[in-house]
Parts: structure tokens; C-alpha cells; sequence
């Protein structure tokens, strides 16, 4: 009787165990977009949470928020210039008000402490604080604001994270050729300089420069932005040439005089797609993917995390060619050996603004036009099926962002990564339940969550773009990022929390994606527990 009694026992334990792993194993994936990206390797929702520590912020910049353009002392920035000409940006919009960032460091503190947010991305205007991009002449009050803003952030627990330069190059700069002019290396450095003399005790994460790859090429290669220079061959070289100068110089100046005292973190925003190779199977299309790649990124970033220079398939490709036109030599400039020594190693950390993918496949352009982008030989393209936003340039593909922080780490050895923009645009309604970008940041914040705990990857931190709809530079106020919303025909510009704050809000709190939330797994748990109970009370039964 009584081994009868134990095996029944085992039997109904047997049962339990079968159950529940059937159970576990038998739960469909989850798909974020389930008509698109849904494959189960790639696609399926991970829940997990992201490492202790992990830094949640979200972003802004100086010309897209602040407004006051030519008060208390304000210089004027060439974006001034560029949108007061009129015929540049869609319905000849300013940064004249914008959110009126100016007068609202209440108001922008306020929404970043509903969040639950402890981190601020935004950036100093260099002509509010050098209304003549000298130290010659210091505004006080531009000074002033971005302390009190720095004040009003500490005070409610949350940290500054600032960029130096987000664009808005002092007019007086530009009007000595700004980039292209290699004076502005020390010019930088002594308002960089400055900065930290005036902040750093209060400022721990310095950003030199955002997104410089948008200064040479659109500034100075498209020219569809200030200073509107068409020369994408040639000044776009020099532009980044001296931008990487500049860097190298601001960081040995922190290093050098400020680390040991303020003890901050100071590095450099790089933007990119993720570029895909159109088919993996073919081992030229990885060779095309990774040269947009080291085109994009390794421009700026082979130089600072690697060895001073540039990539190897830049120098090569770029001097091909410029023989192939005629010059009497590369098109590319060449750092000195004493200039790769000192840039070498001037990042402390890697920042990333991403926000969405693109194929890529080799096409030889053996053209006479010498251009930036004829240098890289390439075809590139996206896919029509990915969702589309408010803005043509990007589209849906959040395992693209988990790509690209692989390709980083690897390619640079680990160095800290922090996300320090991705978000999606809207059109220009009026609208709060905004879907589009609850699931976009779901997807690719899941994706970055992958690219750490499947991947090993070293992934710092996080910033959603943007804390509110602002002045989105050539396209004016009819693209909205924000996850809050702003009407700028209202002369308060009250900042109204879209759902994707909530959304980001909650994932923040949660750290990531705490398994409990899923419904079939608690099905499980509960049918678990039936089943321990109906085997108890069966072999009680037995016993008796
Ligand atoms: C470069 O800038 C300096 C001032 O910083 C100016 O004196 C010089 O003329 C400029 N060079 C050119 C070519 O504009
Ligand atoms: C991808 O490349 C492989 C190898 O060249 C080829 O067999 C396959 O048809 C290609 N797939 C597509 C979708 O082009
Ligand atoms: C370069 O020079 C060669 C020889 O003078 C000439 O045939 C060729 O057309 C030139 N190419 C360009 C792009 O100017």
C-alpha cells in the first residue's frame, strides 16, 4: 500500500513538471510589430531588466527649445541668420520662440521630474554665452541662465548631461569661415574652457559636439543647412578635420586640468543608421554595410577610440579617386604623427544618436564629381514594408539599433556606449495617444536590452529624443518628436505629456521590461499551482 502510495506520488509529480514545462516552452513569442518584424530569433519580445545603474535620460537642444534669440545679450547663431533670411526651412519657421526654453526652467524641470527621470540631455548655445564666439566677451546673463537651469536640475535630483556645441555656431565665427577656418580649434577650446570652469563642478557628463557628421555634410556638403556651403568633395573633409581637432583639444583640456578635481566623464556624440547588408549571404554586401559604416561612424570615431587616423578603406578610396580627378593629392587631410598621438584616446565614452536603418550594397561610381558620397562606392536604400514616421528619412526597425551597438562594441573594444538620442517623428497634429512611438520606443529600447544581457554589449545609458516637439531645424515645427506635446501657436507653450511619456515613464520606473508583466506567464504560475494542490490533495486522499 504504502508503495503504491509513493508512486502515485511521483506520478502526480511527474504530471506537475510536465505541465508547467510544456507550459513555459509552449508560450507564443510576442512581437512588438507583429505584421512586419516577427521573426522568433530576431523579433520575440525579451522581458528582463536593464543593469543596475543604467542611466534614463531624455533630450532637447539649445536653438530647437530656447527661444530669446537676441535677448539679455544673446549673439546671434547662423541658425539665426539662416531661418531670418527666409526660403530655407518649411514655412520659413524660426527658432525665435520655440518652447520658449528661455523663460520655462520650471516648466522643462517639472516635466522631467513627473517622469520619474533622473538625467537631462541639452546643450549650451556658444553665442548666448559668446555672443561673439571669443572669450573677449563674456555674456553674464547667458551664463546665468544655464546656471540657474544646472540649479533647478540638482535640485530635483537630476543630473545635466551637456553638449557643448548642438549647431548653433556663433554668426561672428562663420563670418571667419567658421569649420573650415582652423583658428576655430583654440576658439573652442577656450569656450570649452570656460564651460567647465564655470559648470564643471556641478556638470559630470560633457558632450563636445552632436551629430558632426550633420555639420560637414549638410552644412558644408548638401549646403541645405548653415552655412549652406555645396562642396561635399572637398570642405566636408577639412569641416571634420578640424571638428576632430577641436574634440581631441576640449577632452586634454578636461583631462588635463579638470578631471582629477570635478571628476565628470567627457566624450563625443557620433549619429548613424544601422546599415544592413541587403543579403547576408553574399560577403560583398557585409563588405559595403561595413564601409558606409566606417564612412558614417569611423570618420570621426576611428581617429578618437582607435589610433588618431582614419580608416584605412576612407584613405584608400579617397585617394584612388582624387588621382582619378586630378589632384595633386588626397582630398582626405592627414593628420600629422604628433596630431594621432594626441587625438588617440580622446573619448571617455561613445555617444550614439540612432534612429533607424538602411540596406546597403556596393556600387562602383568611378565618377568624375568629387563627392563624399561617391567616394564610398555604395547603393543603399530602405525597405518599403518598415513603418513609416513623420519624416521621410526614418523608418521603423528597432533590431537595427541592436546591430549597430554590436558593430560599436566590437569595432571600438567595449567602450561605454550611451544612447543619447533615438525617437520618431509625427506629423503635425494634434495628438496624444500617440501609438507610433509608444511602440517604437517598446521595440528599439527592447532591442537595446538585448544587445546587453543576450550580447554582452556595453551599453551605459539610454536617451529618448526629444523631452518635448520643438523647432526640428529644416523642417520646421511640422515634424514632431516630442513625448510632449507643445503648441506653438500658444503663447504659454504649455507642455502637455503625450502617452508615450507615460510609456517611457514606465519603463524607466520598471528598469526595462520586469517579467511579471505577461499574462500568459501568470496563466502559467496559476495553473502550476492548481495542479501542486490537486496532486497534494489526491495523495492526502490516498494516505487517509
Ligand atoms: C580665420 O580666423 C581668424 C580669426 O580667428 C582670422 O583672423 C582669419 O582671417 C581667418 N582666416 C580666414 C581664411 O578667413
Ligand atoms: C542572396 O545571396 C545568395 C548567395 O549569392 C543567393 O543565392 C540568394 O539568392 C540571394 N538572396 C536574395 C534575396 O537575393
Ligand atoms: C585628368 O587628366 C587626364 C590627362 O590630362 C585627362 O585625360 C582626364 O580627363 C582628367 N580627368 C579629370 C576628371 O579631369
Amino acid at each position: 500500500m504504502a508503495e503504491a502510495t509513493s508512486i502515485k506520488i511521483l506520478k502526480c509529480f511527474a504530471i506537475v513538471l510536465v505541465l508547467t514545462v510544456t507550459c513555459a516552452y509552449s508560450q507564443e513569442p510576442e512581437f512588438v510589430y507583429p505584421d512586419v518584424f516577427n521573426d522568433p530569433e530576431r523579433d520575440a519580445f525579451l522581458y528582463g531588466t536593464f543593469p543596475e545603474g543604467f542611466v534614463w535620460s531624455s533630450a532637447t537642444s539649445s536653438y530647437q527649445i530656447e527661444g530669446a534669440w537676441d535677448e539679455d545679450g544673446k549673439g546671434k547663431s547662423i541658425w539665426d541668420t539662416w531661418t531670418h533670411e527666409g526660403g530655407h526651412v518649411k514655412n520659413d519657421d524660426t527658432g525665435d520662440v520655440a518652447c520658449d526654453s528661455y523663460h520655462k526652467i520650471k516648466e522643462d524641470v517639472s516635466i522631467l521630474k513627473e517622469m520619474g527621470l533622473h538625467h537631462y540631455r541639452f546643450s549650451f548655445s556658444w553665442p548666448r554665452i559668446l555672443p561673439d564666439g571669443t572669450i573677449n566677451n563674456i555674456n553674464e546673463k547667458g551664463v546665468e541662465y544655464y546656471s540657474n537651469l544646472i540649479d533647478a536640475l540638482l535640485e530635483a535630483d537630476i543630473k545635466p548631461m551637456v553638449t557643448l556645441f548642438h549647431w548653433d555656431l556663433p554668426q561672428a565665427l562663420d563670418d571667419f569661415g567658421g569649420w573650415t577656418n582652423e583658428s576655430i580649434v583654440g576658439l573652442f577650446n577656450d569656450y570649452a574652457n570656460l564651460c567647465f570652469e564655470r559648470y564643471g563642478s556641478r556638470v559630470k557628463f560633457w558632450i563636445t559636439f552632436n551629430e558632426p557628421w550633420i555639420v560637414s555634410l549638410l552644412g558644408y556638403g548638401a549646403g541645405t543647412w548653415p552655412p549652406g556651403i555645396t562642396e561635399p568633395g572637398t570642405t566636408v573633409y577639412i569641416v571634420t578635420h578640424n571638428i576632430i581637432k577641436s574634440h581631441a583639444k576640449a577632452w586634454h583640456t578636461y583631462d588635463d586640468n579638470y578631471r582629477e578635481s570635478q571628476d565628470g566623464l567627457i566624450g563625443i556624440t557620433l549619429n548613424s543608421d544601422h546599415m544592413e547588408p541587403f543579403n547576408m549571404s553574399k560577403p560583398d554586401d557585409i563588405v559595403a554595410a561595413d564601409r558606409v559604416l566606417q564612412f558614417q561612424l569611423g570618420w570621426f570615431a576611428h581617429p578618437i577610440y582607435i589610433n588618431g587616423d582614419y580608416p584605412q578603406i576612407m584613405k584608400e578610396n579617397i585617394a584612388y579617386k582624387s588621382a582619378m580627378q586630378n589632384y595633386s593629392q588626397s582630398r582626405l587631410p592627414e593628420f600629422t604623427a604628433e596630431e594621432k598621438l594626441y587625438i588617440k584616446g580622446t573619448g571617455d565614452f561613445f555617444g550614439l544618436n540612432h534612429y533607424t536603418t538602411t540596406y546597403a550594397v556596393t556600387s562602383l561610381t568611378d565618377t568624375d564629381e568629387a563627392s563624399y558620397w561617391t567616394d564610398q562606392n555604395i547603393a543603399s536604400w530602405k525597405d518599403e514594408a518598415w513603418p513609416k514616421s513623420g519624416s521621410d528619412w526614418l523608418q521603423v526597425v528597432p533590431w537595427g539599433l541592436r546591430h549597430l551597438v554590436n558593430w560599436i562594441d566590437n569595432e571600438y573594444g567595449g567602450i561605454p556606449i550611451y544612447v543619447t538620442e533615438n525617437g520618431v517623428s509625427t506629423h503635425d497634429v494634434y495628438e496624444l495617444d500617440d501609438v507610433i512611438r509608444q511602440k517604437y520606443y517598446r521595440s528599439y529600447i527592447n532591442e537595446l536590452l538585448k544587445a546587453i544581457t543576450i550580447d554582452n554589449c556595453n551599453v551605459k545609458g539610454y536617451t529618448a529624443w526629444s523631452l518635448m516637439d520643438n523647432f526640428e531645424w529644416a523642417s520646421g515645427y511640422s515634424e514632431r518628436f516630442g513625448i510632449h506635446y507643445v503648441d506653438f501657436n500658444d503663447d504659454e507653450r504649455k507642455r502637455i505629456p503625450k502617452k508615450s511619456a507615460e510609456t517611457y515613464a514606465k519603463i524607466v520606473a520598471d528598469n526595462g521590461f520586469p517579467s511579471s508583466g505577461g499574462m500568459r506567464s501568470i496563466g502559467c504560475v496559476q495553473l502550476t499551482i492548481l495542479a501542486v494542490g490537486l496532486s497534494l490533495l489526491s495523495s492526502v486522499g490516498l494516505m487517509v
